[in-house]
């Protein structure tokens, strides 16, 4: 704070100068760095920015006025320079900003590698079933859901599988316990397709109707590499006056080129479901051999994909007991079933029915 702060310049060649400045400037970062309390900080200030006896004041009188005039240039930028780094380390200071040392401690080192964060995917069935209910629903059709845990009536009675049926055993499922006093119509299960919600939708709105359901169902099943106790489904329906099986025809070929290609062809073949009449299963042509045969079509050029039909008079009259408009001899309808992990082991060329459900990650980060 005093003259003895300011050495004497002697010489005023550009080294001499660089010398002199970059003294000073050290000098300024290490008070700078060592302080802590607000007054450290104004007798910093006033040290070096004082008006009267600040050493920056005490510069530019004692070695700018000395200064031959070729040099004044010279030391003026320096001047201001060393100005400059001086307000900065204040502000840095005054800022409360963190030691130089609390800096170092908290550092990263940039050189180690990072932690990186797994970018999370759509579930491969989750994906199939989107891209399956898109199809439709660029055609028009709405989405809906319903529940899984339903009672038989849904499940099998309205579907036309009356109690006792034969077809019953085709779709054994879990039951809930102890619903024995409950009517059979009542008692609680988990839904073997989601067909019921055909029931569902009907009972809450008149015709017409176009709708895509997708959802998880369940059947007694032994697991094996294509069975699972547990599934997904994507049922349709469409119900207005006039619906023919060339209309059933026409949007199912539709939706399997969509999912499988242009080049694709279908065909159908006659089936039973109770709910359905006529029934078939519609097959499409092996998009693997392109319908040649080989051992994924086992020889046939044909893969079976879905369950599909014209909706059988009986169900309708059980929906017209709700919804008196589904009078089968005014409106008729078409309805189809497809097997979601069927479709997207195809779609993915993936063997093993299980590998949806294991949660191996080296098989999920497949589909990132
Ligand atoms: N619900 C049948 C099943 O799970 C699939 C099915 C077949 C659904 C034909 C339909 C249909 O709507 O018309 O096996």
């Amino acid at each position: 704070m005093t003259n003895d702060a300011i050495p004497n310049l002697t010489a005023f060649d550009e080294a001499a100068l660089d010398r002199a400045f970059a003294s000073l400037a050290q000098q300024a970062r290490d008070a700078a760095a060592a302080l802590g309390t607000s007054e450290a900080i104004e007798s910093f200030r006033l040290e070096w920015l004082g008006r009267r006896q600040g050493r920056l004041n005490e510069i530019s009188s004692s070695w700018l006025k000395a200064a031959p005039p070729e040099a004044k240039k010279l030391l003026g930028q320096r001047f201001n320079a060393l100005k400059k780094l001086v307000e900065d380390l204040l502000d840095q200071a005054a800022g409360g900003g963190p030691s130089d040392a609390a800096l170092a401690a908290e550092a990263v080192d940039i050189t180690l590698p990072g932690t990186r964060r797994l970018t999370g995917a759509e579930h491969p069935i989750t994906r199939t079933l989107n891209e399956i209910v898109s199809v439709f629903a660029a055609l028009g059709y709405s989405v809906g859901v319903g529940p899984e845990v339903e009672t038989d009536y849904y499940n099998f009675e309205s579907m036309n599988f009356p109690p006792g049926h034969p077809a019953r055993d085709t779709q054994d499922t879990l039951v809930v316990a102890n619903q024995e006093r409950r009517l059979q119509r009542d008692r609680l299960l988990l839904r073997t397709h989601t067909s019921p919600v055909q029931m569902r939708t009907m009972e809450s709105q008149p015709p017409p109707v176009r709708i895509v359901i997708p959802g998880k169902v369940h059947r007694n099943d032994a697991a094996d590499a294509t069975h699972s106790p547990i599934f997904h489904q994507v049922e349709g329906l469409c119900v207005d006056t006039k619906i023919t099986f060339s209309d059933l025809k026409g949007t199912l070929d539709h939706a399997m080129k969509a999912l499988f290609g242009s080049a694709v062809k279908t065909r159908f073949f006659p089936s039973f479901f109770p709910f359905t009449e006529p029934s078939a299963d519609v097959q499409i042509s092996c998009i693997f051999c392109g319908g040649k045969g080989c051992r994924k079509c086992k020889q046939s050029g044909w893969i079976e994909l879905l369950g599909c039909g014209m909706v059988d008079p009986a169900v309708f009259a059980f929906a017209a007991g709700k919804q008196p408009a589904y009078d089968p001899k005014k409106i008729s309808g078409f309805a189809f079933g497809m097997g979601v992990e069927r479709i997207a082991m195809m779609k993915y060329g993936i063997s093993e029915i299980g590998q949806f459900f294991a949660g191996d990650m080296r098989f999920l980060e497949q589909f990132v």
